[in-house]
C-alpha cells in the first residue's frame, strides 16, 4: 500500500506544518506538533460524483430498530458496565495500568462470545499466539474457537478482520498498532489517534464491534492525552491494586449506557470472576469489634457500595505528628481533623493519624465524611462503633452534618447486608423504616453518642 500524505498539526492552535519541529511556527507552543494523516478527498468539490461514494440520507422511521441487538458476553459484570452487552458497530476502549488484567478480560470476553457463535478475532501486538494459547489454557473458559493474530500493522489487521467477517475484533493494544499512513513509531499520539479513528470508521461502515486495549500511565491518561476518549463510543477503565485480588471496571464514557457504573471482579488463578455481591465485596474480612472502623455506603453510578474506613491514632514521637491517608485526599483528612478538634473538642495535636479505606477504594464523595469522623472518634476513645451501624453525612466547617443524596438506595442496600442502624443528618429525608435512624445536627452529638 502506498504511503499517504501526512502533515504535522499543532495541538494548541491547529496550524499545519509540513515538517516536524520542537516548536510550532504559528503560535510558538513547544512540543505540540503531532503527525496526522491528510484525508484523501473522494469526489469533486462541486459534489457531482458524491452519490457514487459516501452515505445517503434515510428517514428515521424507515430504519430498522437495532436497539435490542447487543451481544451479551455472559460475564455479568462486564455486560452490566457496558449497559447490557456489546453493541454491534461500536468501539469500546478498555484502559488500565499494565498487569491489571486487560488481556485476561478480553480473552475471556472473546471465549464467551465465541461459545455463543459470535465470531471473534483477537489481535495481539504484545504477545505471540503461543503466549495467548498459554493464557487461554489457564482460563476456565472454552477458548478454542477464537481466531488469534499476532500483528501490529493496522492495514493487515483490517484486511484479516474483513476476510474472516469477524463480529467482534479485539485489539491488544492500540499502542502497539501502527498505520503505514504515518511515519511515527507505534504508540505516539498521532499513530494512536489515527489507528483509533480508522478502527472507528471500520466498525461503523462494516458493522463489527471493536474492543481496544489502551495502556494507562501512572499519571492516568490513555496514551498521554485523552484524545482517544473523544473518538471511541465507550471508555472503560480497569482499576484496582495489583496486590489485591479485586478489580473494578468503570464506565467513564458510554454512548450506549450510563456512565460511572462499575463492575467488580476477582482475579483468580483461572481468570477473572464477576463478584456475585458487589455491594459487600469490600467489606469482606472486616473485623467487627475493633475500634477505629466505620462503614459507609457510596454511590457508584446507580449502585450503592459499602466500604469500611479504618483509622488509627497513636501518640506521636518527636516532631510534627504524621497524617497518612490512603484512599482519600490528605487535605480532606486535615480538614476533618481540624473540624473534630475545634468543634468536637478532640485534640489531635500530639497524635499520629492514619486513615485507610479498605479494598483499594478511593473516597471522592463528601458523603463519607461522617464515617471518617466516626472512625477517628472511635480510635481516639478506643471504643468500637456498633458493628451494625452505618454512617452517612457530609460535614461542614462549622461541624454541622449535612444530608446526602440517594439515602433510600444506600439504606436499602445496607439493610440487605445486615446493617440495622444509621447515623445521618437530622435533616435527611427518605429514611428507611427497616433501620433505627439516629439523626445528628452536629458533630458534638456524634462524639457524645459514640462515647456513651
Ligand atoms: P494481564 O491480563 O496480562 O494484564 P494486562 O493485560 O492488563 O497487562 O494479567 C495480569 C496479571 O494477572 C498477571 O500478573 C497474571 C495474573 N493472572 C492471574 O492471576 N490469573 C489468570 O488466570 C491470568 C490469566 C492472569
Ligand atoms: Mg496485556
Amino acid at each position: 500500500m502506498s504511503k499517504g500524505k501526512s502533515v504535522f498539526r499543532c495541538t494548541e492552535c491547529g496550524a499545519d506544518q509540513p515538517k516536524w519541529g520542537g516548536k510550532c511556527d504559528a503560535c510558538g507552543a513547544w512540543n505540540s506538533l503531532i503527525e496526522e494523516a491528510v484525508g484523501r478527498t473522494t469526489g469533486r468539490p462541486d459534489g457531482r460524483n458524491a452519490a457514487a461514494s459516501g452515505a445517503s440520507p434515510v428517514r428515521l422511521s424507515e430504519m430498522q430498530s437495532t436497539s435490542t441487538s447487543r451481544w451479551k458476553t455472559g460475564l455479568a459484570e462486564f455486560d452490566f458496565v457496558l449497559g447490557g452487552g456489546i453493541v454491534p458497530g461500536s468501539v469500546v476502549l478498555v484502559g488500565g495500568e499494565p498487569g491489571i488484567g486487560k488481556s485476561t478480560l478480553l480473552m475471556q470476553c472473546a471465549a464467551r462470545l465465541e461459545s455463543q457463535g459470535v465470531s471473534t478475532l483477537y489481535v495481539s501486538g504484545e504477545e505471540s499466539p503461543d503466549q495467548l494459547r498459554l493464557r487461554a489454557d489457564r482460563l476456565d473458559e472454552d477458548a478454542g474457537g477464537i481466531h488469534v493474530l499476532g500483528e501490529t500493522r493496522l492495514e493487515s489487521i483490517l484486511h484479516h478482520a474483513a476476510q474472516l467477517k469477524s463480529s467482534v475484533v479485539l485489539l491488544d493494544s492500540v499502542q502497539t498498532t501502527y498505520t503505514e499512513e504515518l511515519e511515527g513509531a507505534p504508540g505516539n499520539v498521532g499513530q494512536v489517534r489515527e489507528c483509533a479513528a480508522r478502527l472507528m470508521r471500520f466498525a461503523k461502515e462494516s458493522g463489527p464491534a471493536v474492543v481496544l486495549v489502551g495502556h494507562v500511565t501512572k499519571g492516568g491518561g490513555i496514551a498521554g492525552p485523552k484524545t482517544l476518549e473523544h473518538i471511541v463510543d465507550t471508555v472503560l477503565y480497569f482499576e484496582g491494586e495489583t496486590t489485591l485480588d479485586h478489580r473494578i471496571l468503570r464506565a467513564v464514557k458510554n454512548r450506549f449506557g450510563s456512565v460511572d457504573e462499575i463492575g467488580v471482579f476477582r482475579m483468580t488463578g483461572a481468570g477473572l470472576e464477576p463478584v456475585a455481591n458487589p455491594a459487600a465485596a469490600f467489606l469482606a474480612g472486616r473485623s467487627t469489634g475493633a475500634s477505629g472502623s466505620a462503614v459507609t455506603a457510596l454511590m457508584e453510578g446507580t449502585r450503592p457500595m459499602l466500604v469500611e474506613i479504618q483509622a488509627l491514632a497513636s501518640k506521636a514521637g518527636f516532631g510534627t505528628p504524621q497524617r497518612v491517608a490512603t484512599g482519600l485526599d490528605h487535605r480532606r483528612l486535615a480538614l476533618l481533623l481540624a473540624v473534630l478538634e475545634r468543634r468536637g473538642g478532640l485534640p489531635f495535636g500530639n497524635l499520629d493519624v492514619f486513615v485507610n479505606v479498605t479494598g483499594g477504594v478511593r473516597l471522592i464523595e463528601p458523603s463519607t465524611d461522617l464515617a471518617i469522623l466516626a472512625a477517628l472518634v472511635s480510635t481516639v476513645h478506643d471504643r468500637p462503633v456498633p458493628a451494625d451501624a452505618l454512617f452517612l453525612g457530609e460535614v461542614g466547617l462549622g461541624g454541622e452534618i449535612r444530608p446526602v443524596a440517594g439515602v433510600e438506595r444506600r439504606l436499602a442496600e445496607a439493610a440487605r447486608q445486615g446493617f440495622r442502624r444509621v447515623f445521618l443528618s437530622a435533616r435527611s429525608r427518605g429514611t428507611s423504616s427497616d433501620m433505627e435512624v439516629i439523626g445528628l445536627e452536629g458533630i458534638g452529638e456524634l462524639t457524645r453518642r459514640l462515647a456513651a
